[in-house]
């Protein structure tokens, strides 16, 4: 019952709680760190950033949560301006790497501490904190301290604390780095739950882990330098990455040389020159012809040859690397090295024999070199 109470209660501002970029430009002293970006994270939306340390993600946070000016540009949460917003009345909860929980305090008065801020009534209060640490699933907990707990269970009780006031949004910065990988995963699942159980909530995950972003985003926007390099679907972006960087920042990628020749179809497929085979892919990320890059992934390579007569590469096998799930074959094709990833070879090729490699148009993409 309290669940539904909180579900109803927060659509009402669902409308209002999708958040858009507009040229945000923001620099420290003379250093521009995102130079300027724009983007739309709609209402209930999870989406992740993710890109290398130092492009810029938790500056995105800091500039949305209040706690980084802008020097140009607008924020908006709905369709409320907040760019000059204090921080305490934007209706955000954070989220940061390191729990940041007050060490002197028990549990319950860690996720009251909000709402005690705010001024609640005690019932209300109360009320909030029992169900804040339901959905983090840390009830039995509400006594102890800080110290006598885990790093997940730790984490826990920060996400509990920043939706006990009902954000209309929860950024998250890298929440899982500090825990080892088993705690990790389990998180990522409960964060997905927690996104179940509260659907208008929208969620800005920062991360630089692929594995978490491909996990929890809806979207996904990929960061370079304060560039916002990528943005879309998360299975657009790995199965049609947009540039070279995205393709490699989310999964493995081959990359590789090719020759467009003639006029490029603005969506279908073309067929180019790549290790002098010929290579049928996909054109929705190309505008012209000429040098460009051949994008494929290893476990959409197939050693089996096809009747067909493109996207066949005679290559040597180099070495075999056993990973578990995957095996993975390094592979030479003149001055080239191809990574395929299968899940079981047999029979087993010996290194130095020659291969015959096979891989679909649908999963061949043609970037910008
Ligand atoms: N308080 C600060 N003062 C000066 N430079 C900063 C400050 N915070 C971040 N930077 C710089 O801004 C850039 C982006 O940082 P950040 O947003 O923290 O990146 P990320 O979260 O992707 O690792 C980096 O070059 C970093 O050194
Ligand atoms: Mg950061």
């Amino acid at each position: 019952m309290l669940m539904k109470k909180m579900t109803n209660s927060t659509i009402q501002t669902a409308a209002h709680s999708g958040i858009t970029l507009d040229s945000l430009r923001v620099s420290y002293h003379d250093n521009v760190v995102l130079k300027p970006l724009s983007l739309t994270i709609e209402p209930g939306e999870i989406l992740v950033l993710i890109g290398p340390s130092g492009s810029g993600k938790t500056t995105v946070l800091r500039a949305i949560a209040g706690f980084a000016q802008p020097d140009s540009g607008r924020i908006l949460l709905g369709d409320t301006d907040i760019t000059h917003l204090p921080p305490y009345q934007r209706g955000l909860g954070m989220v940061v790497q390191n729990y940041a929980l007050f060490p002197h305090m028990k549990v319950e008065d860690n996720v009251a501490f909000g709402l005690r801020a705010q001024k609640q009534p005690k019932s209300l209060v109360n009320e909030r904190v029992i169900e804040a640490l339901k959905i983090v699933g840390m009830t039995d907990y509400a006594t102890r301290y800080p110290h006598q707990l885990s790093g997940g269970q730790q984490q826990r009780v920060a996400i509990a604390r920043a939706i006990a006031v009902r954000p209309r949004v929860l950024l998250l910065d890298e929440p899982l780095s500090a825990l080892d990988a088993q705690i990790r995963h389990n998180m990522v699942e409960e964060i997905a739950r927690l996104h179940r159980e509260l659907p208008e909530l929208t969620i800005l995950y920062v991360t630089h882990d692929q594995t978490e972003a491909l996990a929890l985003g809806d979207k996904i926007g990929i960061m370079k330098e304060g560039y916002m390099v990528a943005h879309g679907e998360k299975n657009t972006l790995y199965h049609q990455p947009p540039n070279r960087f995205a393709a490699e920042f989310l999964g493995r990628a081959n990359i590789l040389p090719a020759t467009a020749l003639g006029d490029i179809p603005p969506s279908g497929q073309m067929t180019v020159s790549c290790l002098g085979a010929l290579i049928e892919a996909q054109t929705s990320a190309v505008r012209s012809s000429g040098h460009k890059l051949v994008c494929v992934r290893p476990q959409h390579i197939s050693l089996s040859p096809r009747p067909e007569t493109t996207n066949h590469l005679n290559a040597t096998l180099r070495s075999i690397n056993w990973k578990g799930d995957l095996t993975h074959l390094i592979c030479d094709i003149a001055n080239e090295t191809i990574s395929v990833a299968v899940t079981h070879l047999h029979p087993s090729p010996q290194i130095g024999d020659p291969l015959t490699l096979w891989f679909s148009p649908a999963n061949t993409i043609l970037i910008e070199a």
